[in-house]
């Protein structure tokens, strides 16, 4: 099975355990419309080659572990874009949650999401206790505080805020917990995973303050601009257009050397290579591959 197929089956199989014939009929709509259709799945596709990488061919903690990330990152998108956050109403091509079924009812979905991500990994932890409370306190720290994105959204709620401890805290801890959940939920050592994590999460969150400030939305399928309206810190305040390019470049290419010697490494820097090409706005495509 493909590794999307692998993705898409471990979040159909939560957001079913979400749905009851007798439950709030508003909530399991709204939990449903914030994971499907989704967007490029990048954390749990990165969480599965790593796993891969480690020479895992299919384990069930590995797909749970997948799925508990990327509803911990929709949970993430809810909430950033309500009005007490981002106040944004497009997202992934269509309303946001809260545009669509109320701020009340957006709060709720992203909680729901939270507690279903944890539930996940527990119910497929049950034939594999031994790596189960590491993972879980991997992926914990990648969206709780001091350092996950509950802390990087909290930086937004302080006078200034350093921007690489808020880019690395809102964006680079989940990826961190991708890279490092893969390799746990595989059986192997996740230490010598953090670097990629890092670098790709770094690129991501600059990639996506290029999509902000460029203002493509049909591009991003997400309201642009909001950086700049909420004078949030970003790689292109920082650094100008052409420095934040130079900035992801320079990422990227950190994170693909920092890929460890394994019989998957080949395999994973063409993923990362396929990422550079993709992430850098088109109105910018790199010249250099
Ligand atoms: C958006 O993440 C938020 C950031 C951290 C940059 P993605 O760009 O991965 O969003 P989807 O899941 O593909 O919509
Ligand atoms: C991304 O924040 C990280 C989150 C915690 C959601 P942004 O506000 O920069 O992401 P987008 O641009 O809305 O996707
Ligand atoms: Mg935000
Ligand atoms: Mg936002």
């Amino acid at each position: 099975m493909s590794h999307s197929a692998r993705i898409e089956r471990a979040l159909e199989t939560a957001v079913a355990s979400a749905q009851a014939e007798d439950a709030a009929p508003g909530l399991a709509a709204a939990i449903r419309y914030a994971v499907f259709p989704g967007g490029a799945r990048v954390r749990p596709q990165l969480c599965l080659a790593v796993a891969a990488a480690c020479g895992d061919g299919g384990h069930d903690l590995v797909d749970a572990a997948a799925a508990s990330i990327e509803l911990l990152h929709c949970a993430s998108l809810v909430h950033d874009d309500l009005p007490c956050f981002d106040d944004a109403d497009l997202r992934r091509g269509k309303p946001t949650v809260h545009a669509k079924f109320g701020v009340p009812l957006a709060l709720l979905t992203g909680d729901a999401l939270i507690v279903m991500a944890f539930d996940v990994l527990a119910r497929a932890g049950v034939a594999d206790p031994v790596r189960l409370p590491g993972l879980m306190s991997c992926i914990a720290r990648g969206v709780g505080a001091p350092y996950g994105i509950v802390a990087g959204q909290a930086w937004e709620c302080e006078i200034t805020a350093p921007v690489d401890a808020y880019h690395q805290a809102k964006t680079g801890a989940l990826f961190v917990a991708a890279t490092t959940a893969g390799a746990l939920a595989a059986g192997s050592d996740p230490a010598p995973w953090r670097a990629l994590g890092e670098g790709l999460g770094a690129a991501y969150q600059v990639a996506d303050d290029l999509l902000d400030a460029l203002g493509d939305c049909e591009e991003s399928g997400k309201t642009s601009g909001r950086d700049d309206a909420l004078q949030r810190p970003s790689a292109v305040k920082a650094l100008g257009v052409r420095g934040a390019v130079a900035l992801l470049e320079s990422h990227l290419d950190r994170a693909a050397a920092s890929i460890p010697e394994c019989a998957g490494a080949k395999a994973l820097r063409e993923t990362v290579r396929v990422q550079a090409t993709r992430l850098v706005p088109k109105q910018l495509a790199r010249t250099a591959a």
